[in-house]
């Protein structure tokens, strides 16, 4: 055969496979979110995450220890309150679950890194990301809100906020009570492209926080939509935004390469409860390889742009990488 370019000379040895790879991953990209409710002693399987724990304040260091040895040094931590109300106020009290939970971890783990989800849905009696006004969430009544909860979360220890809510101009706001109380260092992640997605599902009934009436679309994204996320991320970028997110991420990965074409920031994606519970259940149910499908799953989020990878699998892909199942 008169072939002159061979493309599988580049495959055929697994030295040679490595060194032309490219995407390189690595666990400084990893984030695990980690679920904390309210009480003492509380250790608890999470029924739609297998494998995934809720934790007390208390408890919590025994999760830190466990990703830390894992090779893990970044959490996403959200926060499960005891009581409701209309506004979500206990997602602002000083002696609140996640605020608890921050003084608690970053005490036995000063070396880890606390980033906060900073939402008002599992705090609100009505299950939605802010204060209402009748049916609808009131987008400018929420800014101060999650203005408060976001600094009332870096002054309790976080390292990073995160804000997940949807509402137009929040980062702004969180940036500027940030600035305003001498937190100018501390980096907003801004989940800039937030789809309403089915794929929360299992993360609604891990975190107790499904709407109690209606569903998000009213401020998160329509998912046929791709030119709207490059809108929804330039403007974060220009409020101040140090990081961007896109979420879900196995289903978007062409906004993905959207985001990361269009601005120069990390660029986060965060495989969501769904994806997690879809390949867990597929894997209990013998159809794939639970460790090559997650593998494939997250190398194919870093190929797609993605600098970050929130995932429930964080501690297990950590060892992959060691064991070098993944590059
Ligand atoms: C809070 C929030 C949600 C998720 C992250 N932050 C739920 C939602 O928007 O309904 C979902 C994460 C997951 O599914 O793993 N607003």
């Amino acid at each position: 055969m008169n072939l002159f370019i061979r493309p599988r000379r580049l495959r055929e040895n697994p030295v040679l496979r490595g060194m032309v790879r490219e995407t390189r991953l690595s666990p400084d990209a990893l984030i695990y979110p980690i679920f904390v409710r309210e009480g003492a002693g509380v250790r608890e399987e999470i029924p739609s995450l297998p494998g995934q724990v809720r934790y007390s304040p208390d408890t919590l260091p025994y999760g830190l220890e466990e990703m830390a040895r894992a090779g893990v040094k970044s959490l996403m931590l959200f926060g499960i309150p005891e009581k409701k109300d209309e506004l979500g106020s206990a997602a602002w009290q000083e002696d609140g679950v996640v605020q608890q939970a921050l003084r608690a971890g970053k005490e036995r783990f000063p070396e880890l890194y606390f980033i906060t989800d900073v939402c008002l849905c599992e705090y609100t009696s009505h299950g939605h990301c802010g204060a209402l006004c009748g049916q609808r969430v009131d987008n400018d009544a929420t800014l101060p809100l999650l203005a408060r909860t976001a600094l009332s979360h870096v002054e309790a220890g976080a390292d990073m906020v995160a804000p997940s809510d949807m509402m137009d101009g929040r980062v702004a706001a969180i940036r500027a009570a940030l600035d305003e109380k001498g937190h100018s260092g501390t980096p907003i992640l801004s989940y800039a492209v937030k789809y309403a997605s089915a794929f929360y599902g299992p993360f609604r009934e891990a975190a107790s926080s499904a709407p109690a009436f209606g569903d998000r679309r009213g401020y998160q994204m329509d998912y046929h939509n791709r030119r709207e996320a490059v809108k929804e991320a330039g403007l974060d970028v220009a409020e101040g935004a140090d990081l961007l997110m896109v979420k879900p991420a196995m289903a978007y990965l062409d906004v993905m390469l959207a985001v990361r074409e269009a601005y120069d920031l990390p660029l986060a994606a965060y495989s969501v409860s769904g994806e997690y519970a879809m390949i867990k259940s597929a894997a209990a149910a013998g159809l794939v390889e639970e460790a090559a499908l997650a593998c494939e799953s997250a190398a194919c989020i870093f190929r797609a742009g993605a600098d970050i990878l929130i995932t429930y699998y964080a501690k297990e892909l950590a060892g992959w990488m060691r064991e070098g199942r993944i590059g």
